[in-house]
């Protein structure tokens, strides 16, 4: 696991979206051979998406090659419903790119049959040949995608009722109305995300120092779905200095002098 601590959320946005451009341009993605990238929703990935457009509009990266597979999506909000991922994704994202629109896959939350759905979609990604790039941000509780504590470590795409912490924090969005967050959701599994090729966690703030804490120090526990990174061959966590918060002085230590001496992007 590479531990990359940046002194605040800013650089981690930054150090996101360089690493994101990088992989896709050292790919060399062609139609019949694109690159393949898992994405998130969430606040924390706002500014990697917003980095990632001012690349493409500078001409740095294109994502005419790239498809997309997205985490979750709740149960029962249409696409235009201001607080579904489909328009969360449309808006801070894919319109302001060269993505094909065929290219771009989310769960559908408005199908009445959910186990189709959620087959089909895993079917999508092998037929892709699998994900290149998996990025997730992280809940308080380490939640990855939706996959709440207790979610087998090795689960595929499927239906998860939220626990009421999640509901909770996700109500910001809802002007804070419990009632309206949808109760249930479609989410890859944590099997789906570990198999991508490599796994790349944003974290920021203060509230994420004690999953990243158990993700990082803890035991591998379905009681925090991150831990399972530490089985994961190519697994990145990008957290800021808050988020790093709560792990030891010698863990910082250690990845910050690793790091020092890694190259980010080597040719
Ligand atoms: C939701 C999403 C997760 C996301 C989490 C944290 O639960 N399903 O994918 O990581 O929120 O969101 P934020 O980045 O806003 O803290």
């Amino acid at each position: 696991m590479r531990v990359i601590i940046k002194p605040d959320s800013e650089q981690c946005s930054q150090w996101a979206a360089d690493y994101v451009a990088y992989k896709i341009n050292r790919f060399h993605p062609a139609p019949n051979r694109p690159f393949v990238l898992g994405l998130p929703t969430g606040s924390t990935p706002l500014g990697m998406y917003r980095n990632l457009i001012e690349q493409y509009k500078a001409g740095k990266i294109s994502f005419e090659n790239v498809v997309t597979f997205n985490m979750d999506e709740y149960i029962g909000l249409p696409p235009e419903h201001p607080q579904s991922y489909h328009y969360f994704m449309k808006e801070n994202f894919f319109k302001h790119i060269n993505i094909k629109p065929q290219n771009i896959h989310m769960l559908n939350g408005m199908t009445r049959d959910y186990e189709k759905e959620c087959t089909d979609y895993e079917n999508a990604i092998k037929k892709c040949g699998g994900v290149n790039l998996f990025i997730g941000g992280i809940g308080t509780d380490g939640h990855i995608a939706f996959n709440e504590p207790g979610s087998s470590l090795s689960s595929r795409t499927r239906i998860k009722t939220l626990r009421y912490d999640t509901i909770k924090s996700n109500s910001r969005f809802f002007d804070n109305d419990l009632n309206r967050v949808p109760k249930t959701t479609l989410t890859v599994g944590v099997g789906t995300i570990t198999d991508a090729e490599e796994v790349m966690i944003i974290a920021t703030g203060s509230n994420k120092a004690e999953a990243i804490r158990q993700g990082v120090e803890g035991a591998v526990t379905h009681m925090w779905p991150i831990s399972i990174l530490q089985m994961h061959q190519h697994s990145i966590i990008v957290c800021d200095e808050e988020a790093a918060s709560s792990l030891r002085a010698e863990t910082v230590k250690y990845f910050k002098e690793i790091e020092n001496r890694t190259l980010d992007f080597p040719l």
